[in-house]
């Protein structure tokens, strides 16, 4: 094995390891170091006097999150609430949705967890559920307008779509899906795991009925941070899954509704102290802010792409001006067909074997279609992907 390319030099602010050339931020996120220590910071509070910090600091502290990440989002800090994550967010909106004997209309862009929790919830809910396919290649955002408009019937109420597909990488356009579904009494859940961060958006403008998205992506908040929006229309009728304490806090209030969401019981709340942090300190690493971060990550990513199709001589899937920080190309077909989600396919197992490379590589539609997904954070370099092009092209010839 050659050495590894460097990473770019914003790498010093994150704790990743060396030996790995890590091209995957957009499964998991990854902290950078000073989030990691302000995450300590707070369960070392915690622990220094569990009591003082969970009945008395800990309410301020959840508040200033809260107010600061609706700011950032474009929505009042009385419409929305924290969860984990998005996985258990859309899971509280579907078990909210109260009806039955309609159709649930979905796509194959989605997220597998959360199409499992469409599945499972709509049709014990005794609706029917309908999944449209959107073509993969795409040459236009028309393709997706079209799908989703042949899609809706007589009876389709809720619509889940996502802002940014995990396996696709596509942007779909968000606030046009939003208003064609809408414009047809359809509701609109938004599954945007992948949004804060990444592109603009201003929810409160998006007009969006339900939304729900990570902190601990883009926004590089500690894993384990993420929220749900209620638009205040739906809010009424918009219970919690599960009652604990404050439920019934301030009833009179604004901060009524979202305060029935607050208390999970005991737990170690430190990733949603840490967002403001995020939100305050990732933009002090460049001096144009978030703007700046937003537009450099993309546009490594698409660099990055642009390199990466041209040598293993295959044409982007979708077009540039749909693209953000991850990246969808295509591969030869797999050997060893397989659905299971967790399954690492041969190419994957060699690039992360013998070429230390952290990178996606899965099916799609399905086996053995077979596609890998770049991503781009400040700490990824260009090097990095001309070393992925070079070892894939290697692991090709020698097939
Ligand atoms: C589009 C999309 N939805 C949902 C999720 C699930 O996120 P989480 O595992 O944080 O719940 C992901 C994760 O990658 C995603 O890409």
């Amino acid at each position: 094995m050659s050495s590894l390319p460097k990473p770019s030099s914003f790498s010093q602010y994150w704790n990743l390891r060396k030996d790995i050339v890590f091209l995957n931020h957009g499964s998991f996120g990854a902290n950078p170091k000073f989030i990691t220590e302000k995450q300590k910071e707070y369960i070392d509070l915690l622990e220094s006097e569990p009591v003082d910090f969970s009945v008395r600091q800990w309410y301020p502290l959840y508040y200033a999150n809260k107010k600061a990440l609706a700011e950032f989002i474009g929505t009042s800090e009385h419409n929305i609430y924290m969860v984990p994550n998005t996985t258990i967010g859309i899971n509280h909106i579907l078990h909210n949705i109260n009806e039955t004997k309609k159709q649930w209309l979905t796509t194959n862009h989605g997220y597998g967890a959360c199409l499992h929790a469409f599945h499972k919830i709509g049709e014990r809910k005794g609706n029917e559920i309908i999944k449209v396919n959107i073509p993969f290649p795409l040459h236009d955002e028309s393709q997706i307008l079209e799908v989703i408009q042949d899609g809706i019937g007589p009876r389709t109420s809720i619509a889940m779509i996502d802002y940014i597909s995990s396996a696709t990488g596509i942007i779909f356009p968000i606030k046009k899906i939003i208003e064609l579904l809408q414009s047809k009494g359809i509701r609109v859940i938004v599954d945007a795991a992948h949004a804060p961060g990444m592109v603009d958006f201003v929810l409160d403008e998006l007009g969006a009925d339900y939304f729900v998205a990570n902190c601990h992506k883009w926004i590089c908040s500690p894993k384990g941070s993420a929220f749900v929006y209620v638009h205040p229309k739906n809010q009424k009728e918009f219970k919690p899954v599960f009652y604990s304490f404050y439920n019934d806090w301030d009833t009179d209030h604004e901060a009524h509704w979202s305060n029935q969401f607050i208390w999970e019981g005991t737990k170690d709340y430190s990733a949603y102290l840490c967002i403001k942090d995020a939100l305050e300190y990732l933009p002090s690493l460049v001096s144009g802010g978030w703007d700046e971060i937003k537009k450099r990550n993309k546009s490594l990513a698409l660099e990055g792409a642009t390199l990466l199709a041209e040598k293993l001589e295959v044409d982007l899937p979708v077009p540039k001006s749909m693209l953000g920080n991850i990246v969808t190309i295509p591969l030869w077909d797999d050997k060893i067909p397989s659905t299971n989600f967790n399954y690492y396919t041969e190419v994957k197992n060699i690039l992360y074997d013998q070429y230390k490379i952290e990178v996606p590589c899965f099916f799609f539609p399905q086996a053995p279609k077979q596609y890998f997904r770049i991503s781009a954070q400040l700490y990824n370099s260009i090097e990095q992907y001309a070393y992925l092009a070079d070892s894939l092209l290697k692991t090709r010839d020698k097939n």
